[in-house]
């Protein structure tokens, strides 16, 4: 008997406890410090208000004929009454699809926002309506908006295929792949690549695919690409006492930042990778001249090459590193 009670009440603690994450989690404290609260918006728990907008039919008449729908919502954030943000708590169904009455009221036959035959722009701004802050301040502007991707692109509201984030396929990378299969082809080159298809990093690691304020690449952090790499390397930040031109410009003149078939992801092999700008240095940089500063010429051909001596090639803070060489 008693060990009975004690599970009833670990559940019914759990339940309780489920129910205060839903309502004040990370996300949804975060998210709500982030994005204003729709017009439309009715305080917690009166989703089933009995007094509705004219024009609005209510989410328990759209259940009547569309129970799969209501039923599966339920499920996901959007379901949520207890987040005073989202369309349970505001006018459900037609926080998305519009007022409904009319499309009750002539048997179905139409009158309802269909997301199917809607322009991406339309898309975008039902969902932009709550979804206009944080992450998503630069969507307007960004590639993706100008070359008429939409919300539903990557993500469906009813049927998502991932476990997070509502994507339309299983995973990040797959929706990406269907547009951008060079990118993910190199994040699975067998030499180097970023730590990507091993789960530990993702696209959006680097990039927002909602767009970022600044829209150097879609870039997450930084107004450069030399920014958003230092924001994870931060050992190659510097500023440093001999510093590196190139390093300080691109990260990804030398590195690709999706992967390569060189080592450490670089853009082509050494001694060409340092070659391409240095071709007249003090020893001869090509690996055929005679005269090299030392005898052992074989170096600068095999293996980490120029940097066997040039070994802090991202900059130094040696007194007498200007040669990279400590
Ligand atoms: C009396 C039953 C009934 C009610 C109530 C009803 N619908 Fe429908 N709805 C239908 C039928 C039947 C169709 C299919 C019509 C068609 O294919 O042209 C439909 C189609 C739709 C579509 C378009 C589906 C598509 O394939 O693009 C949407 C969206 C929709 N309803 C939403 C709603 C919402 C929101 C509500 C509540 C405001 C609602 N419906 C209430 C019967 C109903
Ligand atoms: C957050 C916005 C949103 C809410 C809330 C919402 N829908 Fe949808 N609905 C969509 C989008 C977007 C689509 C296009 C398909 C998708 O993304 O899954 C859609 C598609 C549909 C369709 C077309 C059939 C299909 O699966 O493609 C029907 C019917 C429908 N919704 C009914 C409803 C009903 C009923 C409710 C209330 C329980 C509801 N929707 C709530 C955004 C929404
Ligand atoms: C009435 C306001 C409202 C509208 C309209 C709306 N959303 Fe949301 N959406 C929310 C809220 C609130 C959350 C929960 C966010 C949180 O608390 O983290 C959410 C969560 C999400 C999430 C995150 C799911 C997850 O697992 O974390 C996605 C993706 C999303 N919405 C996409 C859409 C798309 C696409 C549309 C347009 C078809 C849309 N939303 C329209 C309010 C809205
Ligand atoms: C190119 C694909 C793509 C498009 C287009 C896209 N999203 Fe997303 N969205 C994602 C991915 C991927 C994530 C997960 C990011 C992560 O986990 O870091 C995400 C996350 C989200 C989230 C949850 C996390 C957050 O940032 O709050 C919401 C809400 C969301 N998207 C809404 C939208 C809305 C609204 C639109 C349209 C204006 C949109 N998305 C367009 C791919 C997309
Ligand atoms: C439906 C196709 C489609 C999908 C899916 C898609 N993209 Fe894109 N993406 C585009 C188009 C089109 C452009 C613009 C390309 C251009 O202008 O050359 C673009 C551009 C970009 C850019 C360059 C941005 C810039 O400012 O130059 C990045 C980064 C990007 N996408 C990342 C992603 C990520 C990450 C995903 C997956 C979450 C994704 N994309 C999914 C179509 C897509
Ligand atoms: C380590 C950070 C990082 C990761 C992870 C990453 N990218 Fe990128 N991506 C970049 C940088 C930096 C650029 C800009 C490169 C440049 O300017 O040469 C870029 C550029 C792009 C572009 C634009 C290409 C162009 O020519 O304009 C697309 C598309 C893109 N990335 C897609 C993706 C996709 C898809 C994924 C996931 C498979 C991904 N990226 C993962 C950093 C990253
Ligand atoms: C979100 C964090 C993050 C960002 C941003 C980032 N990296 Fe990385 N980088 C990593 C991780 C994690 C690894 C794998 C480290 C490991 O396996 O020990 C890595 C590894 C590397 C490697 C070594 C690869 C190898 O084969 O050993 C290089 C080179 C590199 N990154 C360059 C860059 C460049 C260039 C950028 C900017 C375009 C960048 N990273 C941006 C997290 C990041
Ligand atoms: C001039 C070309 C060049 C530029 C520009 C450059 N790197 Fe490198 N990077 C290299 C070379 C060469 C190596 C391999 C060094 C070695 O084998 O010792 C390397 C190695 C790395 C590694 C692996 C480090 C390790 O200890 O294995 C990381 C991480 C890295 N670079 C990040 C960056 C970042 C971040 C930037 C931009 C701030 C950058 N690189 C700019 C040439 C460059
Ligand atoms: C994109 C062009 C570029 C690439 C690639 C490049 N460098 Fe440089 N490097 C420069 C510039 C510019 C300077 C500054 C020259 C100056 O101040 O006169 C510099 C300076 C140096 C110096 C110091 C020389 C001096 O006179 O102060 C060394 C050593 C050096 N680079 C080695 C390398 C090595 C090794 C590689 C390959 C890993 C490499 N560089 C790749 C452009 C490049
Ligand atoms: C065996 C060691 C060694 C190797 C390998 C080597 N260097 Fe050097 N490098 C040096 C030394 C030592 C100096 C300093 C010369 C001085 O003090 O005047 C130097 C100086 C330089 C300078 C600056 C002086 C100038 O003439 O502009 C550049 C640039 C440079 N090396 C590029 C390269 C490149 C590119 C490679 C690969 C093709 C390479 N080095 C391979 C030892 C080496």
């Amino acid at each position: 008997m008693k060990a009975a009670l004690a599970i009833v009440l670990l559940a019914a603690t759990w339940t309780a406890g489920i129910g205060v994450a839903v309502a004040t989690g990370p996300a949804a404290a975060a998210q709500a410090a982030l994005t204003p609260a729709p017009a439309t918006q009715a305080p917690a728990g009166q989703a089933a208000a009995p007094t509705l907008p004219s024009g609005y039919a209510g989410n328990d008449t759209c259940s009547v004929c569309h129970s799969d729908k209501t039923d599966g919502i339920k499920g996901t954030p959007h379901g949520q009454a207890t987040n005073p943000r989202t369309p349970a708590a505001a006018h459900g169904c037609e926080s998305c699809h519009g007022p409904g009455q009319a499309h009750v009221d002539d048997d179905a036959k139409g009158h309802i926002r269909r997301f199917a035959q809607m322009k991406p722009a339309e898309i975008n701004q039902t969902c932009l309506a709550c979804h206009n802050r944080g992450d998503h301040a630069g969507w307007e502007g960004s590639a993706h908006e100008r070359r008429e991707v939409n919300c539903t692109t990557c993500h469906s509201v009813h049927s998502p295929k991932s476990t997070t984030r509502q994507l339309v396929k299983a995973n990040q990378t797959e929706v990406c792949a269907t547009c951008h299969r060079l990118q993910v082809t190199k994040t699975e080159r067998a030499v180097a690549h970023m730590p990507i298809r091993e789960g530990k990093m993702s696209c959006s690691s680097c990039h927002n695919p909602h767009g970022s304020i600044n829209n150097v690449k879609a870039l997450r952090v930084g107004s450069s690409v030399a920014e958003s790499c230092v924001s994870c390397h931060a050992e190659m930040r510097g500023p440093v006492l001999w510093e590196h031109a190139p390093v300080r410009e691109n990260c990804a003149t030398c590195h690709d930042p999706h992967g390569s078939s060189n080592d450490r992801m670089l853009v082509v092999r050494m001694p060409m990778l340092c070659q391409r700008c240095h071709i007249a240095t003090k020893h001869p940089s090509s690996v055929y001249d005679n005269a090299a500063i030392t005898v052992n010429k074989s170096n600068r051909m095999f293996g980490r090459s120029c940097v066997n001596c040039h070994s802090n090639v991202h900059g130094s803070n040696h007194p007498s590193g200007q040669f990279f060489m400590r």
